[in-house]
């Protein structure tokens, strides 16, 4: 199969991504109250929106709209939308409009397993009717790994992301798919600390229920499935930690060590690995 790709200036974008607009974009306007939610592409983006959203809006039960995605909808749709807004993007952080650094404006990255990344962008990319793409895993993981997909590599993505994040000098605070997969309430809880926003222990009961991998795909499913191939959701797919693990040969394993090695990226190991077998 062949992979389609769209090139400014070195970076990689889908096919329903315009050049333009990612340029237009420089040129964005920021609200100090906006909330940028940013990640690799299959790091939790809709899902992290989700709790986001709920705890900017205190709703009680899932948002009623979709994604507010920077790359996908004209600029006069996203500034005609009503404050605060919850806004997320897959950006690396060079072509990230300048005004939300320059308004200060609250920056959560979601981080993921580049493991389960990889096998999570195969599965999406491989049912999209937009890509075309019927490539084999073993050609794909090598694409993942030389960053050949769009937004290029997640490797450099992550360790941009992470010093900006370690400087300090940007609002930007780094959450973990996993840690809300392991432990929702302390992973939320942190998330809202950082929002500014008050919580009770039942407002988390309820972002918890209502952002839950069954009843997001129950409610949330329906407009992801006109994109797929095969009539399944193309983004609610298994919502799980360590499915790789079906997939990676030992040299693939390896690989992927190497790599992250060469990058000095250590994230926790029960981040890069499994959660089900470790004791707390
Ligand atoms: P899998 O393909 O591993 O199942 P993104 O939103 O960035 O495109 O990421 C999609 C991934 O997040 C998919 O991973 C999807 O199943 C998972 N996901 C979506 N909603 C989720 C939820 N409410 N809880 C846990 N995982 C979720």
């Amino acid at each position: 199969g062949c992979l389609t790709l769209l090139e400014d200036a070195g970076y990689y974008f889908g096919p329903n991504v315009q050049p333009e607009h990612i340029i237009n974009l420089q040129n964005f306007k920021a609200r100090p109250d906006d909330t940028l939610v940013v990640t690799f592409p299959k790091s939790g983006t809709h899902w992290l929106n989700e709790i986001t959203s709920m705890l900017v809006n205190r709703y009680r039960n899932l948002s009623p709209d979709t994604m507010k995605h920077l790359e996908y909808l004209p600029v006069d749709v996203l500034d005609e939308l009503p404050s605060p807004r919850v806004l997320c993007t897959h950006l690396p952080y060079p072509r990230i409009p300048l005004d939300f650094l320059r308004k200060r404006c609250k920056i959560i990255v979601c981080l993921r397993n580049p493991r389960d990344i990889a096998v999570s962008y195969f599965k999406f990319i491989t049912n999209l009717k937009a890509w075309n793409y019927s490539g084999y895993w073993d050609g794909f993981f090598q694409l993942f790994l030389n960053g050949n997909i769009p937004y290029n590599s997640w490797f450099e993505h992550t360790d941009t992301w992470l010093k900006v994040a370690r400087v300090g000098k940007h609002n930007v605070h780094v959450v973990f798919y996993e840690a809300f997969q392991a432990d929702f309430k302390t992973a939320v809880t942190q998330l809202s600390d950082f929002l500014g926003i008050s919580h009770t222990g039942e407002f988390i009961d309820d972002v918890h229920r209502e952002t839950s991998f069954q009843n997001m795909k129950q409610n949330k499913e329906d407009y992801t499935l006109v994109l797929s191939k095969d009539g399944k959701s193309p983004i609610y797919r298994k919502g799980e930690v360590g499915d790789w693990m079906n997939w990676f040969t030992p040299e693939q394993i390896h690989l992927m060590d190497q790599e992250m090695e060469a990058w000095g990226l250590h994230l926790e190991p029960r981040i890069m690995y499994t959660l089900d077998t470790e004791e707390d």
